[in-house]
C-alpha cells in the first residue's frame, strides 16, 4: 500500500472520567491531539486541568475512559512506561528536587529516556545560562529558572508528547515570555505539546487548538482564530450572558449544558 496517509491523532483521550474521592473532577472528556500541535487546555481554578494532564501521565487512575498514544491504549500503563513511551510531564509548581543541583535534576530526566534530539548540550542551547549554574542547588534558582530546568528535565526524556502544567504560574510576564519563546524550537524538533494555561490570551497566542474545561466538562473547543472572546469567557466562567443585559449578578453559579 502506498499513497498519502492521513496521520491519526498522536494522543487521544476518550470519554475520560476521573474521581478524587467523591468528587468527579473530569466527566467524559474527549480530546485528540494531532502530531505537531500545541494544544492548550484552559479553564478556571479547579476545572480539572491538572487532573487531566496527571491522568494522561498515569498519576491518576480514571474511573472510565481511555488514553491512546499513537493508536495504542495506554490507560493501564504505569507512569514510567508512559514516560518510556514518550509522555513527559512538567508538573504544576515545577517540582524540582530542591537539594539536588541543577545538573542532578537534569540527570533525573535522562532516566528511562528515549533516543531523540535532546541531550544535555541541546537543552543548554535552549537556555544558555544553565551550564554556568549547573552545580547550584535547584533551591537557589528563581522561579523562572526552576521552570526552565523543569522543562529541560522533561525534554531529556525525548518525549513525543510534552505535558506542560501552567508554565506561567507565579512568574513575571517577562519571564513567562522567555519561557514560551522556546516552544517553537520544541515543535520544530517534532515535540507535540499539550499545555495547561490559565492566561487565555497566552493560550490563544501559542495554541493550534484551545480546549476549555468547566467543572470537569468540556465547555468549548476550537482553533483560537475561530473563537470569539465572548465564547471563551462564557466557556471559562460558565455564565450564560456575559455581555450587556444587566441583571442576574450572581449568575456565575449557573451550570448550563
Ligand atoms: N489529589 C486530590 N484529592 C482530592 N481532590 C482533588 C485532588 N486533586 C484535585 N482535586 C480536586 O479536583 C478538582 C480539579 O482539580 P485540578 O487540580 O485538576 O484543577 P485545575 O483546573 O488544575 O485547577 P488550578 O487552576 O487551580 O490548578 C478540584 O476541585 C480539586 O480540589
Ligand atoms: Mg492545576
Amino acid at each position: 500500500m502506498s499513497g498519502p496517509e492521513v496521520a491519526g491523532p498522536l494522543l487521544e483521550v476518550r470519554e475520560l472520567t476521573v474521581y478524587h474521592g467523591q468528587l468527579r473532577a473530569l466527566d467524559a472528556i474527549d480530546l485528540a491531539v494531532a502530531p505537531g500541535e500545541t494544544y492548550a487546555i484552559i479553564g478556571a481554578n479547579g476545572a480539572g486541568k491538572s487532573t487531566l494532564l496527571r491522568t494522561i501521565a498515569g498519576l491518576h487512575h480514571p474511573r472510565a475512559g481511555h488514553i491512546v498514544l499513537d493508536g495504542r491504549d495506554i490507560t493501564r500503563e504505569p507512569p514510567d512506561r508512559r514516560l518510556a513511551g514518550g509522555i513527559a510531564l512538567v508538573p504544576e509548581g515545577r517540582r524540582l528536587f530542591p537539594s539536588l543541583t541543577v545538573e542532578e535534576n537534569l540527570l533525573v530526566g535522562m532516566h528511562k529516556a528515549r533516543t531523540g534530539p535532546f541531550d544535555m548540550q541541546r537543552v543548554f542551547d535552549l537556555f544558555p545560562w544553565i551550564p554556568g549554574r549547573r552545580k547550584q542547588r535547584a533551591s537557589q534558582l528563581s522561579g523562572g529558572e526552576q521552570q526552565a530546568v523543569a522543562i529541560c528535565r522533561a525534554l531529556l526524556a525525548n518525549p513525543r508528547v510534552l505535558l506542560l502544567d501552567e508554565l506561567s504560574l507565579g512568574l513575571a510576564p517577562i519571564v513567562v515570555r522567555r519561557i514560551y519563546e522556546v516552544l517553537p524550537a520544541l515543535v520544530a524538533e517534532g515535540v507535540t505539546v499539550l499545555l495547561v494555561e490559565q492566561d487565555v490570551a497566552q493560550a490563544r497566542q501559542v495554541a493550534t487548538r484551545v480546549h476549555c474545561l468547566l467543572e470537569g466538562r468540556t465547555s468549548l473547543t476550537g482553533r483560537p482564530d475561530e473563537l470569539t472572546a465572548e465564547q471563551i469567557e462564557e466557556a471559562y466562567f460558565g455564565v450564560s450572558s456575559v455581555s450587556s443585559r444587566s441583571s442576574s449578578p450572581s449568575s456565575a453559579a449557573g451550570t448550563g449544558g
